[in-house]
């Protein structure tokens, strides 16, 4: 057991969903398998500090060196749900703070992010809290069950490129953690980019927990399911063959799909604009009158996630500018693409 106080800090991106995960069962499972793209700059960067002369078995969170206890109570169950696997935990003080280089409510799912950082923050002190090396442990595969157990599509972030997460026919897939099938990906995938368009960075009505739990209730429910092992079937052969014309199709049909489980759940909730159909309007005018490979996807709000490929990035990001940029807010918009994967970050001062 160590004297001394440790320190870890990791950033890990954000990642977008082109096989939606929506709907859970058991303790954090995954009702159908998602697919998704992981993205280089738009990251939360978390530091975790041990302090062994404080209370064992608690711990503080800050957000840019802030407390934010509206954080608190996901962060605590989150807690709970780990400390059988990270036994480290009760043993300690632990001190977290973390911070995004995106935008607060931007459209990018920050849980990613910070739970994907966090969890390989965690699991690395558990391993140099008992004086064993995390080199010689399964740091990806063990993080990536560990950020489940905070937001399901935080398993995905702990990986680059693309991932899977949930039981499929994919080889080594599995509900517990995701597993990287980038060996998989044909090249015209491999360097496909997202610009994220703000349409609003307004609080959303429904947070993707209390939308998870409508899906118990959802009448399209099981059909959703079994049509989301058919999506990921087709779309894994369209990235394999490099076959953009299918995942432009299966995409984008995701998207769509999500929000028509969210509008028919109980309480109808609508999270696109009107500015997000001006948008998806916009993007199919597009590709039909220059032949372009982009295509729209969209999280559990009214954001658009543009995706294209990087030999399109001239023209695509003037057609933003020039018509996009119109149906954003205040013109924002994030200019980001596929990345590598979460980074062990060097150790600064407290701050
Ligand atoms: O990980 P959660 O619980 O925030 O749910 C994420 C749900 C979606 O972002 C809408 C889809 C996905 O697979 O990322």
């Amino acid at each position: 057991m160590i004297q001394q106080a440790l320190v870890s800090q990791w950033s890990a991106p954000a990642n977008i969903a082109l096989i939606k995960y929506w709907g859970k069962k058991g303790l954090q499972l995954p009702a159908n398998p998602s697919l998704s793209m992981t993205l280089d700059k738009s990251r939360t960067y978390t530091r975790v500090s041990l302090d062994l002369g404080k209370e064992k078995g608690s711990w503080e969170y800050t957000y840019d060196h802030k407390p934010r206890p509206e954080f608190d109570p996901k962060i605590s169950a989150f807690f709970h749900r780990i400390r059988p696997e990270l036994p480290f935990l009760n043993e300690v003080f632990i001190r977290i703070d973390s911070t995004n280089n995106f935008p607060h409510s931007s459209g990018i799912s920050s849980s990613a992010s910070f739970y994907a950082s966090l969890a390989l923050c965690l699991c690395q002190l558990n391993e140099e809290y008992y004086n064993r090396d995390p080199r010689k442990i399964d740091l990806l595969k063990i993080a990536s069950n560990i950020a489940r157990l905070g937001s399901g599509s935080a398993s995905r972030s702990i990986l680059p490129g693309f991932s899977v997460w949930g039981q499929s026919f994919i080889p080594q897939s599995t509900d517990q953690h995701a597993v990287d099938i980038n060996s998989n990906i044909h090249p015209v995938f491999r360097s496909y980019r997202d610009a994220i368009l703000i349409i609003s960075s307004d609080k959303k009505p429904l947070s993707s927990t209390a939308g998870h739990k409508l899906m118990n209730e959802n009448p399209y429910a099981e059909i959703r399911y079994k049509e989301a092992n058919n999506n990921m079937l087709r779309l894994y052969q369209a990235l394999q063959d490099g076959n953009q014309g299918e995942m432009i199709v299966i995409t984008e049909h995701e998207a769509l799909s999500l929000h028509g489980l969210i509008m028919s759940s109980t309480g109808g909730t609508l999270l696109v604009k009107p500015e997000t159909i001006a948008c998806i309007e916009a993007i199919r005018e597009y590709r039909k009158n220059s032949g372009s490979k982009s295509c729209f996807t969209l999280d559990a709000g009214p954001n658009i996630h543009l995706l294209y490929p990087d030999n399109e990035k001239e023209p695509i990001q003037r057609f933003i500018k020039e018509k996009l940029l119109a149906y954003c807010e205040n013109d924002k918009w994030i200019d980001d693409s596929i990345g590598q994967g979460p980074q062990k970050a060097s150790i600064l001062s407290e701050g």
